[in-house]
């Protein structure tokens, strides 16, 4: 229980903590990577060297203090992290190691404005924060080790097939290669892949949507191939192009907030932009297998037909359900998801699910707000670490 003094003393400096909050975290994350290398086979390298996890974990950090008397209402929020850090392997030890290394920073970077009373502060309030965190990880380890039968980390799969779906997306079907079925999982969620690449230091993780429904045989998940220049494309270009059927890699235990809640009757609208569409694909193909009957809007934005993924299985899905409406907008000859759009083929009253990149996403979700629908209408996933939404 932290001290009314102390709390006043942290919401008081939330303030200066976030106007120096790039700094602190930029110092953060060089010096902990210093002290602790190995924490480089967890972290993204990609997302530090374009700073979005800076922005991310600073943002969280100072939202987090600032409800430090009530951090429940973060929950939403901080299990939607404690996924990931599950799905990554970050575990109750790695918290003290961070925020030695954050209090590190923020002295280092305030310099005598950081008293002694203020760092005190900070420490307590962060281990109250961490406890959050360790407490909801601990459950969802325990929980991915009951529907997995034990398994809650990282274990090797063999790639069994590999199927192209457009001239950037390939799928990926993934087998244990030890034997064991393929544990149930919600429509919508995501794994973690990692990988050794030759010549590299360290491992790589990234997190991709499964992209059909619980129940087959194999995960399928369906990697775009980003460019060879962006520091984001190491990984998708080494599954394009160097891995092949019969090689193995290492996947996490299915984690994610984001998935098709199965058990509404309300109609339904997936809307997806480019590569977005693989969770929607898990949550088609759970629609078509388990109600048929439930009406389904499906809406998808490609860059143009060839770059325009799983056309045909869509279509096959759709065939065999009752009442769906089906629109591809290409954006190469200006066919966008515009709101006139939305008016006319979002369902309504449906649950509605949206996926894609960041600036695609503002507009749908702030035209669908615009248009009515209310935040408990709206389900969406971004890419990478999880962003602010401000209207486009
Ligand atoms: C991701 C916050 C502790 C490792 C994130 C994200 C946030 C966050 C906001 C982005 C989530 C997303 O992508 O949706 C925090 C907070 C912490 C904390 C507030 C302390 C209270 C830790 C610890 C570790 C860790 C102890 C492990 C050493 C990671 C990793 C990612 C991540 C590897 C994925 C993104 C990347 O690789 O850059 N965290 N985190 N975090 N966190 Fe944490």
């Amino acid at each position: 229980m932290l001290s009314s003094q102390t709390i006043a003393i942290v919401k008081s400096t939330v303030p200066v903590l976030a106007e120096h909050g790039q700094n602190i975290t930029s110092v953060f994350y060089k010096n902990l990577f210093t002290a602790h290398p190995e924490l480089l086979n967890i972290f993204n390298h990609a997302n530090q060297k374009q700073g979005r996890q800076q922005t991310a974990l600073a943002n969280t950090v100072y939202a987090a203090a600032q409800h430090i008397d009530n951090l429940g209402v973060l929950l939403p929020a901080v299990k939607q992290i404690a996924h990931k850090h599950r799905s990554l392997g970050v575990k109750a030890e790695h918290y003290p190691i961070v925020g030695a290394h954050l209090l590190g920073a923020i002295k280092e970077v305030l310099g005598d404005a950081a008293t002694d009373d203020i760092i005190n502060a900070w420490g307590e309030a962060y281990g109250v924060i961490a406890d959050v965190f360790i407490q909801v990880e601990n459950d969802m380890y325990a929980e991915a080790s009951t529907q997995s039968n034990g398994w809650n980390e990282f274990k090797d799969f063999v790639i069994v097939d590999k199927v192209k779906e457009s001239d950037v997306i390939t799928s990926f079907y993934l087998k244990p290669a030890d034997g064991t079925s393929i544990p149930s999982y919600q429509p919508g969620q995501y794994i973690t892949v990692r990988l050794s690449i030759p010549g590299e230091t360290h491992m790589f993780n990234r997190q991709y949507s499964l992209s059909q429904a619980p129940g087959n045989e194999t995960f399928r998940i369906s990697v775009k191939k980003e460019s060879e220049m962006n520091p984001n494309g190491k990984v998708s270009c080494y599954l394009h192009n160097t891995l092949k059927v019969g090689d193995q890699i290492e996947v996490s235990a299915p984690a994610g907030d984001f998935y098709l809640n199965v058990d509404s009757s309300r109609p339904v609208t997936l809307i997806s932009g480019g590569v977005g569409i693989t969770p929607m694909m898990s949550m088609l193909e759970t629609i078509s297998k388990t109600n048929p009957s439930r009406p389904v809007s499906f809406l998808h934005g490609a860059r143009n037909a060839s770059l325009h993924a799983f056309d045909k299985e869509v279509r096959s899905l759709l065939s065999n359900m009752e009442d769906t409406t089906y629109a591809a907008q290409y954006s190469d000859k200006n066919h966008l998801i515009t709101k006139e759009f939305l008016a006319e083929n979002v369902l309504a009253n449906s649950d509605i699910y949206v996926c894609g990149p960041v600036p695609f996403m503002k507009a749908i979700i702030n035209n669908l707000y615009a248009l009515g629908f209310s935040e408990e209408d709206v389900h969406f996933e971004f890419f990478g670490p999880a962003v602010s939404l401000e209207p486009v």
